[in-house]
C-alpha cells in the first residue's frame, strides 16, 4: 500500500504546501482491519499512481461507474455495492482503518464491484479518474471544518466542483449530503457559481434523499435528535 500524501513541487523543486480536507490522526488499526487488508488489498486495493485507471481491465467489464470520497469506515458504500451488482465503485479514503474496515465488510458481503484507494481524493481525481468518465460521484459527510477560519480546508470549493465536473460524464451526477446547515450553503453557494452543472432541485435547493443512499446509524440517531440532513445533487449539463 503506498502512502496517502505525494509531496507537490514546482518546476523549480520549491515544495509546494497544498491545502488539505483532512488531517490524518492514524489511529491504530484493529487486529480484524489489518487482517482485512492483508487479505483483501491484492483484488479490491487500488495502487496509487498518477495515471488515468482503465476501469474496463479493472473491473472486467463495461459498466457505469460511482465513485465515493471519503468513504469512512465503509459501510453504507459496501451496502450500496452490494444492492447495485450493475455499477462498479470506486471508494477513495484516506484513514487507513476505515480502508481495512471497507474490505473487511466487502469481503464479508461477498462483494465484487468494488475497489478502493487509501489516497487524497484530491489527487486520485487529478489524475487517475479519466475525464468525462463517472455516472455518479458521492461525497457524503465529508469533514465541515466548523470554525470560519477553517473553511478553505472544505473540499468543496470552486476549484473541486470544477475537477469533479471533468470526471463526470454529461449527464452524471455530483451528489453530496451534509448534517452541517452551513456546510450546505457552503455548498449550494459554490455549486449555484459553478459553470456546466444544473440542480437537480425543483426549488433549486436541496433534494429528498433518494433511495440507493442508506440512512447511516448516525444520521439515524441525529434525525431521532432532530438534527437536519441536506442532501444536494447537481448534473453535469456541459
Ligand atoms: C466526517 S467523515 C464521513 C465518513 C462517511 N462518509 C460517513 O458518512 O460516515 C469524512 C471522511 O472523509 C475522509 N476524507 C477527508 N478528506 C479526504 C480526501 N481529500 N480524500 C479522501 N478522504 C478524505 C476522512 O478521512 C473521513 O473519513
Amino acid at each position: 500500500m503506498s502512502d496517502v500524501t505525494t509531496a507537490e513541487f514546482n518546476e523549480e523543486g520549491k515544495y509546494l504546501r497544498k491545502v488539505k480536507s483532512f488531517v490524518l490522526r492514524e489511529g491504530r488499526l484493529t487486529k480484524g482491519q489489518a487482517q482485512a487488508l492483508e487479505e483483501n488489498w491484492p483484488t479490491m486495493g487500488l495502487e496509487y499512481s498518477p495515471e488515468p485507471l482503465d476501469f474496463a481491465k479493472v473491473f472486467g467489464r463495461e459498466a457505469d461507474t460511482v465513485v465515493e470520497i471519503g468513504f469512512g469506515m465503509g459501510a453504507s458504500l459496501v451496502e450500496m455495492a452490494k444492492a447495485a451488482p450493475e455499477l462498479n465503485f470506486i471508494g477513495i479514503e484516506v484513514h487507513k482503518p476505515g480502508v481495512g474496515a471497507c474490505l473487511g465488510s466487502a469481503a464479508e458481503a461477498g462483494v465484487t464491484n468494488l475497489r478502493v484507494y487509501h489516497h487524497d481524493a484530491v489527487e486520485v481525481l487529478d489524475h487517475c479518474i479519466p475525464n468525462g468518465s463517472l455516472a455518479r460521484l458521492q461525497l457524503f459527510f465529508p469533514d465541515p471544518w466548523h470554525k470560519k477560519r477553517h473553511h478553505k480546508r472544505r473540499i468543496v470549493q470552486a476549484e473541486f466542483a470544477e475537477r469533479v465536473r471533468s470526471c463526470l460524464k454529461i449527464g452524471g451526477v455530483l451528489h453530496m449530503a451534509t448534517d452541517w446547515e452551513n456546510y450546505s450553503e457552503h455548498m449550494l453557494e459554490i455549486m449555484n457559481q459553478a459553470p456546466g452543472y444544473k440542480n437537480q432541485s425543483a426549488d433549486g435547493t436541496v433534494v429528498p434523499r433518494p433511495d440507493y443512499r442508506p440512512l447511516t446509524k448516525f444520521e439515524a440517531r441525529g434525525q431521532r435528535l432532530g438534527h437536519g440532513v441536506w442532501d444536494l445533487m447537481f448534473e453535469r449539463v456541459e
